[in-house]
């Protein structure tokens, strides 16, 4: 019985090495969370689950539930897998969204009024176009440029026009003056009422306009974020 032992001692060694040859490739995966191999059983679907779930903190309160979950999750990370094989120049991954439903993440998250923007007239629309299109580049990374701040999660609140409005607008600070500095989401939330409606959609425009006529935002750290509306300070 000892030779079995030794000889799949060996396999596994073996298997071990190859693994770490592979790994250079394994890790572009490795990043976003998930390995090929983490598909390939129901077990091991079930282990990445429940790590998922440990590292962001989820709880589900039935078994119903977290069944239902493990669904959809599995939904989500089909789509991810086929995804990362189809396309080359962007990788998909699991992040603490990826136990809810396309539908459920429109629902709660995003917040953009496209219908709001009739609300003045249309004496807002003005044409623009480029002055000298000769030498422009197929494209810009401006996060390689220093315009670009952290990621920021917006929570279960709808105010996904404020953050593009203040990424924005960081952005255009970071290209003109050289400092790039994280601005204030909560501020337009909170007080840019007259045609947006803070957790319940907005539109950019009209945080832009706010912003002109208020001469700025405050700083991130000065009014952080708070995920819900709050009073206007
Ligand atoms: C960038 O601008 C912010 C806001 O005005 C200011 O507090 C900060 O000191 C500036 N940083 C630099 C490096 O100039």
């Amino acid at each position: 019985m000892a030779i079995p032992t030794i000889s799949s001692k060996i396999l596994l060694i073996v298997l071990s090495v190859s693994l770490f040859q592979l790994s250079s490739f394994a890790r572009d995966y490795s990043i976003v969370g998930y390995s090929p191999q983490d598909l390939t059983s129901m077990d091991k679907l079930i282990e990445l689950f429940e790590s998922w779930m440990a590292k962001h903190g989820k709880i589900y309160h039935t078994i119903e539930e977290k069944l239902q979950r493990f669904d959809i999750f599995k939904d989500n990370l089909n789509h991810i897998d086929e995804t990362n094989k189809r396309v080359t120049n962007y990788w998909l991954g699991l992040n603490h969204f990826a136990d809810l439903t396309h539908e459920e993440f429109t629902t709660t998250y995003l917040g953009l009024k496209p219908e709001l923007a009739g609300r003045r007239g249309s004496s807002d629309s003005r044409e623009f176009t480029y002055g000298d299109v000769v030498d422009l580049p197929k494209s810009v990374d401006w996060r390689k440029k220093g315009a670009v701040t952290r990621v920021k999660n917006q929570g279960s609140c709808g105010s996904c026009w404020a953050f593009s409005t203040v990424a924005a607008v960081e952005g255009i600070n970071q290209i003109v003056t050289g400092n790039l500095t994280e601005l204030s989401e909560q501020e337009l939330i909170d007080c840019d009422t007259t045609y947006n409606s803070g957790c319940n959609g907005g539109l950019m425009d009209y945080a832009f306009s706010f912003i002109v006529s208020n001469g700025g935002l405050r700083k991130e750290e000065d009014y952080p974020y708070i995920m819900e509306e709050g009073t206007c300070d």
